[in-house]
């Protein structure tokens, strides 16, 4: 494989670089990974890199046995770093930043695995972290990972239904939260919506703990809610020491729901071993950040990207994560992320398009970041969604430094391609993620299966085995991570993303082949909006589609026939569907479009024509497919959205 042509000479030895790495790694996997292994201590060092016949499609150091926790806070201590900054919590929504040592935060993170020993919660049993951007929401994940634990951390932004549908999935013992979020228009009340979820779940915790923040108290109810911070101090108190638990490599670190094409989130398990081998070498290899340098996710702890690089990358790194509790803009301005990088030093920095349009909405000519010191910030990395060329454009220009798109999924949990910045940056036309990360080996299929010619589109999918740190199965569904993952191209894994490669291997990304959307790089399932419309006691029939928005990348718009004799005014019912969104999945949504049209158009068989739908909402020219019903249908939505 070959990567864009250079210009000088200097690009081409970065060209060689990263041919070397990738090429390395395809010669010979196991040493590649073999050779990384060696970064991590082991409790028990792998003896067997990978298994094929464990798991659906094997297993990475299934006989070795670590734990996270160790790695990301115990070594760097015992190797005294133990002053050396862990964590930064900025938090202008709050007024407050806070800066944990390691030796603090594996104080913190002790006393809190004993706190959760204390409710009986050991090995294998799951936790679910519904919380805000606060540290001790990353306390708690690691010390879950500590005593081997599995944490669910559900995104605050999702409403009581999703976070019911993960309690039910994963049947935690715990469930933590907090008192409050802090949106920066007003105070978002979270007590009271995880209590809804117990009420509403079928393996409902035994006990909820509370994290009581200033802002607002929420109400305990004795006997099942605990305060945070009084078993925090009570466990700090008597001092007593929490091991770390050895773990098999194998054994599950997290799960992580995303969604999918139904109503059911799937829930994304990440092993212990594989994921601390794959993400040290993401921050190096992609993220080009060297051990004890400072990086700067802009990201949420509910997200992948959160996990792989606010907490555990760089902590296993032993550098230093952001947990930022703000926004991109207004709070207080447009400026805060290059406030973050230029204050806290971080040398590279992650963030979602959506994130950088919002910027560039309140900061046209790019004068902001002239206001900070970059000097030793070397790249902005942008992924979530497709990364437009105005977007690219300004952010180059203003921040004067090398902007890189790169494309991963939920699933994977770090880069799949990219414009690899640690293995030397490839000249990449923008618009494109880049290329294959050593590790993983993507090839373009068509339906059949087989590999389509360079830039002739089809589905990505990636070669099996997956990379160390990739999901090994689908939490208690080994057969459902099959179906929906496996079954479509046989020794493949389906991205569910259409795309491109060209010839020298650079990948586009053109969307999703299922009816996932992204909602400012937030991936949501329409099939599940449109099982909460359907519920409406007014709605007949529905459709969900993404439409294009210059903010949000994509905002879900419903089309909707109402049932015959319905009599409520049409802005009544509307009003109602949008808050029945708001309330089912959250706000985060982003539901604000209701569409009424006679009926919805569909194949003969009974399919929805969504991408037909879709392409009548960003106004592009649609063709009537030879299957369709009723032809007329298409038109009556075209006229409905004139
Ligand atoms: N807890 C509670 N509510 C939350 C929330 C949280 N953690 N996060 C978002 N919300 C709410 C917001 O308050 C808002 O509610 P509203 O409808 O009452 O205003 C709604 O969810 C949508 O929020 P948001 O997605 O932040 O949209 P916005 O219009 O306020 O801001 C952007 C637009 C582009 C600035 C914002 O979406 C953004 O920062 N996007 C980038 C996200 C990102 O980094 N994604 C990458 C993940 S890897
Ligand atoms: P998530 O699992 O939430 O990270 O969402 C993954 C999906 O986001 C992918 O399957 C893509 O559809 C989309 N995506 C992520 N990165 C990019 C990118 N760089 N360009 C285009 N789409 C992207």
């Amino acid at each position: 494989m070959s990567v864009a042509a250079f210009a000088d000479s200097a690009s081409e030895d970065l060209n060689v670089s990263y041919r070397r790495a990738y090429d390395g790694w395809a010669a010979d996997p196991l040493r590649f990974w073999a050779g990384r292994a060696k970064g991590i201590d082991w409790f028990e060092a792998p003896r067997r890199i990978f298994e094929p016949d464990a798991g659906p499609y094997g297993r990475w150091f299934p006989d070795a046995v670590c734990n996270t926790c160790h790695n990301a806070l115990d070594r760097h201590v015992a190797a005294g770093r133990g002053t050396r900054v862990a964590l930064i919590h900025d938090s202008p929504v709050t007024g407050s930043k806070q800066h944990f040592t390691y030796a603090r935060l594996l104080s913190e993170v002790k006393a809190f695995a004993a706190v959760l020993k204390r409710f009986g919660v050991g090995k294998g049993d799951r936790v679910v972290i519904y919380m805000p951007m606060v540290p001790e929401a990353a306390v708690a994940m690691l010390a879950c990972a500590r005593i081997g634990a599995v944490h669910s951390v559900v995104f605050g932004g999702f409403a009581a239904r999703e976070l019911a549908h993960r309690i039910d999935d994963v049947a935690p013992k715990l469930l933590l939260t907090a008192s409050c979020g802090i949106e920066p228009a007003r105070v978002v009340p979270y007590k009271p919506l995880a209590d809804k979820a117990v009420e509403m779940s079928r393996h409902p915790p035994q006990a909820t703990i509370v994290l009581q923040r200033p802002e607002l108290q929420a109400d305990l109810m004795p006997g099942r809610d605990h305060d945070w911070r009084q078993l925090q101090a009570e466990a700090q108190m008597a001092g007593g020491d929490v091991l770390c638990t050895p773990l098999l490599a194998t054994d599950p670190l997290y799960v992580l729901y995303t969604s999918g094409t139904t109503g059911r989130p799937k829930g994304i398990v990440r092993d212990n071993g594989g994921h601390m081998v794959a993400i040290t070498y993401a921050l190096e290899a992609v993220y080009g950040v060297r051990p004890g340098e400072t990086f700067f996710a802009a990201s949420d702890l509910g997200w992948v990207v959160g996990h792989s690089f606010i907490v555990y990358g760089p902590l296993i790194a032993g550098g230093t994560g952001i947990l930022y509790e703000g926004k991109p803009t207004g709070t207080p301005d447009a400026g805060a992320f290059w406030r973050l990088i230029a204050e806290h030093g971080a040398v590279s920095a992650f963030t979602a398009p959506s994130a950088v349009r919002a910027i560039r909405r309140e900061d046209p000519d790019g004068i902001l970041p002239a206001c900070y010191d970059l000097s030793r910030f070397r790249a902005l990395f942008m992924s979530g969604e497709h990364s437009d060329t105005a977007t690219v454009g300004w952010a180059r220009k203003a921040l004067r430094k090398p902007v890189l798109d790169q494309w991963w999924q939920t699933e994977i949990g770090w880069p799949i391609a990219a414009n690899p910045l640690g293995l030397g940056p490839l000249d990449i036309p923008v618009g494109r993620p880049g290329v294959a990360v050593p590790g993983h080996r993507l090839e373009v299929l068509d339906a059949e299966g087989k590999p389509v010619p360079a830039n002739e589109t089809g589905t990505i999918a990636l070669k099996l085995p997956l990379a160390p740190g990739a999901l090994p199965t689908l939490w208690n569904a080994d057969e459902r991570f099959r179906q929906t993952y496996l079954a479509e191209f046989p020794g493949y894994y389906s991205t569910s993303d259409a795309g491109r490669m060209d010839e020298n291997g650079v990948v586009s990304v053109l969307g999703r082949t299922d009816d996932v959307i992204n909602v400012s790089g937030h991936r949501l399932s329409t099939g599940e909006m449109e099982d909460v419309l359907s519920a409406h006691r007014s709605v007949a029939e529905c459709a969900v589609v993404g439409a294009r928005d210059e903010l949000k990348g994509e905002v879900p718009v419903g089309l909707v026939v109402v049932k015959p004799g319905e009599n409520a005014p049409l802005e009544e019912i509307a009003a109602g569907l949008v808050s029945a969104i708001r309330e089912a999945v959250g706000p985060v949504a982003a539901f604000r479009r209701v569409v009424f049209v006679e009926r919805l158009p569909k194949t003969r068989s009974g399919k929805i024509l969504r991408g037909s739908i879709r392409r009548i909402l960003d106004g592009e020219a649609f063709d009537v497919p030879a299957t369709i019903e009723d032809p007329a249908a298409l038109e009556e939505i075209a006229l409905a959205f004139r």
